[in-house]
């Protein structure tokens, strides 16, 4: 197991659609293994493929961070089947340091996915783990939360991401 490198906004693999799982063999393994090494050293409570390179359909999700091994989950091709609900919360995501904006989501979805067996499984989830649900998911479709604000808003935060960048290129 390793801890792979998470990418930040602008890499272009964070707005591509990634490819659906059609094998479990070793290497989804050993990536699955990786991510959610990843994510609790982070700290995160969700980790989507795409954020550490690779664009494939899978994402780890634990809202105890590594507190209790029964909330870890490792989802293949999850989709979202039944939600409900709406809910605003602030959200914040690893690929976007030193922002977090209130996001609407819902309060209760259902998630279909295989395990890492390859059995088809159902996930309930509410409020935070719904929210965490969603999120991930949004990064397989090439989509990152901010694209979830106002435009405005949203061109604020890109201005003050890039003004970071270029200071931070200037070190
Ligand atoms: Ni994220």
């Amino acid at each position: 197991m390793a801890v792979r490198k998470i990418l930040t906004i602008g890499h272009p693999i964070l707005t591509k659609v990634a490819e659906p799982i059609t094998e479990i063999d070793d290497e989804i393994r050993a990536l699955a293994a990786d991510m959610v090494e990843t994510m609790h050293k982070a700290p995160g409570l969700g980790l989507a493929a795409p954020q550490v390179d690779v664009s494939k359909r899978l994402i780890t999700v634990d809202p105890s961070i590594g507190e209790n091994p029964e909330e870890l989950l490792v989802l293949i091709n999850p989709e979202i089947t039944d939600q409900e609900g709406q809910v605003t919360c602030e959200e914040g995501c690893l690929s976007v340091p030193d922002v977090s904006e209130p996001v609407t989501r819902p309060t209760r979805v259902v998630v279909s996915f295989l395990d890492l067996k390859g059995v088809p499984c159902s996930v309930e989830g509410f409020d935070l783990m719904a929210r965490a649900l969603c999120h991930e998911i949004d990064h397989l479709n090439g989509k990152l939360f901010i694209e979830r604000l106002s435009p405005l808003k949203r061109a604020l935060i890109k201005k003050k991401l890039k003004k970071k960048r270029d200071k931070d290129g200037e070190r």
